[in-house]
């Protein structure tokens, strides 16, 4: 499915990050990618993260498929994390938003509601497109809220204490809702049979990020590795601890934490650790060189992530791995995270058909 009637530069230059967008069926032709009933059946799978809302209660699957015959015909909603990972048709839904580099996509989280479901005002830290699938729903949108913003005592769903919409829409099949991080909005299901498809972002926390990477530089220092001051200069008072002693305290933190190129490869293994490890493709049989040969069609796990930083040497990252790519190694970590298949070109050398089994056989990529 694609995007006919949208302009991606237009919406990164005006609204990414900034403000809310509501695109009216900007698709070619649009057609809900998954049943209700398939919707109901992942959410009764235990491995499937899902929750059921009614009113302010919150029940975490899996869901007893019995339940869904106790919950009548309004006010409750079915919300079920990552079903691209699980249905292919679902994981196609990202393919028009790759205008944004795949390191900042999570997952496409799919709800279902009933006449009067939703969640209720909240707001997420994450950019996400919610495009209507099937039926209508009724989105309010507030102003951006922060950590200042009061929320309801005791709740599991964060929901905000007072809610004042500045914006009101119906959405009906294909309709898409824009919504930057921190902005408050609302879904209520107008009649029965509402699906919604969340492409939901991610961005590191800065608290998260500085954690993580100093944990990593830490794991190398010891603690010969300190304060000099050869060259001392008497000073004036001794009770001061001079510039010059700061100047050297500060570049002994920072040569270290700002070092570009260990940054980088770090980053990259840490950014690509999935989130879903348990979904493993790994093969039951080892794959062999014969299974690998030209025109065989890779397709990448959906739960794995790939990602690459340009060299030399290219460093291709893969569930948390790193690989240093040379020759034709490097066009070939360029195909593979550039889109979910590639087809095995008709040359390759030893090392990068190496890479391709070493990939197949830890299940990041299957034989299409
Ligand atoms: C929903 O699909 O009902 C909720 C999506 C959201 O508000 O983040
Ligand atoms: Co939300």
């Amino acid at each position: 499915m694609e995007l006919e009637r949208f302009d991606a530069a237009v919406f990164l230059r005006d609204h990414w990050q900034r403000r809310p967008l509501l695109i009216r069926n900007p698709w070619a032709s649009w057609s809900n990618p998954l049943e209700p009933d398939d919707l109901a059946g992942l959410a009764c799978e235990s491995g499937v993260e899902s929750r059921l809302v009614r009113g302010r209660s919150v029940e975490h699957g899996p869901i007893p498929e019995e339940r869904f015959g106790e919950l009548g015909a309004s006010d409750w909603t079915l919300l079920v994390q990552a079903v691209d990972h699980h249905v292919p048709a679902v994981a196609a839904l990202i393919e028009p938003f790759r205008f944004v580099p795949n390191w900042r996509i999570d997952d496409v989280m799919v709800s279902y509601a009933v006449d009067g479901g939703g969640v209720g005002p909240h707001f997420d830290q994450y950019d996400v497109f919610l495009i209507q699938g099937l039926g209508r729903r009724r989105w309010r949108i507030g102003p951006r809220c922060d950590e200042t913003t009061r929320l309801l005592a005791h709740d599991d769903l964060r929901l905000l204490a007072e809610f004042a919409a500045t914006d009101e829409w119906v959405l009906e099949p294909g309709d898409i809702l824009y919504v930057p991080p921190g902005f408050a909005h609302d879904g209520v299901a107008v009649g029965g049979d509402c699906m919604t498809y969340s492409i939901g972002f991610r961005a590191p926390s800065r608290r998260e990020l500085i954690a993580a990477w100093c944990d990593e530089v830490l794991a190398d220092l010891t603690d010969a590795d300190r304060y000099g001051d050869p060259g001392l200069a008497r000073q004036d008072n001794p009770g001061e601890i001079s510039p010059d002693a700061l100047a050297r305290l500060l570049a002994l933190v920072t040569e270290r934490i700002a070092d570009a190129d260990a940054f980088a490869r770090w980053f990259g293994r840490f950014n690509s650790v999935p989130r879903y490890p348990e979904i493993d493709w790994s093969p039951e049989e080892p794959i062999g060189p014969e299974d690998l040969v030209a025109g065989v069609i890779l397709v990448r796990n959906p739960a794995s992530r790939f990602a690459f930083i340009a060299g030399p040497p290219t460093l291709l990252f893969v569930d948390g791995e790193e690989f240093a790519c040379r020759d034709d190694m490097v066009a070939l970590a360029e195909r593979l995270c550039a889109a979910p298949e590639m087809e095995i070109p008709a040359s390759l050398s030893a090392a990068a058909r190496d890479l391709l089994h070493t990939l197949c056989n830890r299940g990041c990529l299957g034989l299409g």
